[in-house]
């Protein structure tokens, strides 16, 4: 059974990855506004992404005999200067999403919520993977900067992200 403390902070933790899908969405419309098609399905598998990892805290606070409420999804931005600025702010989003996990696996330690601290280690991982790739875009746009040519070359590459889900072995 999880501790009130501990359901609040997971249910928290739910809201916030909605707002990650919901904000990868309104960045997925603006590459969409721009003619930027391969960006734009980058986008929609990281917002697949994020729906699956809410469901994956909905799934545990149930799994725990705990309750999932639901709270307001805050609006995200609907537009960025360009492709720099839009994964410069994902990267600092990550990052703030990172220190998230790490305060929930910090909370899972002092109550000593076992089940809970094993299962934040999926996340933990995956919060190293999504900055990793994050980061990586960032790099290369940095080195694109106004050349057209490279840019509609990322896009080609961005557009060739397919969304999997992962093995159940994974969760
Ligand atoms: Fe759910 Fe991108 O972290």
């Amino acid at each position: 059974m999880l501790k009130k403390k501990m359901q609040k902070a997971l249910n928290e933790q739910i809201n916030a990855e909605m707002y990650s899908a919901y904000l990868y969405l309104s960045m997925e419309s603006y590459f969409q506004s721009i003619s930027l098609g391969g960006f734009a399905t980058w986008m929609r598998g990281q917002v697949q992404e994020e729906l699956l990892h809410a469901m994956k805290f909905y799934d545990f606070v149930n799994e725990r005999g705990g309750r999932v409420t639901l709270e307001l999804i805050n609006k995200p931005e609907t537009s960025w200067k360009g492709p720099l600025t839009a994964f410069k702010h994902i990267l600092r989003h990550e990052q703030m999403v990172t220190g998230l996990i790490n305060d929930l696996v910090d909370l899972a330690e002092k109550e000593r919520d076992h089940a809970t601290r094993i299962f934040l280690q999926w996340f933990v991982t995956e919060q190293v993977e999504e900055e990793a790739s994050v980061g990586e875009i960032v790099d290369k746009l940095e080195l694109i900067q106004e050349n057209t040519s490279g840019l509609f070359l990322l896009d080609a590459d961005l557009g060739k992200r397919a969304f999997t889900l992962p093995a159940a072995s994974g969760e």
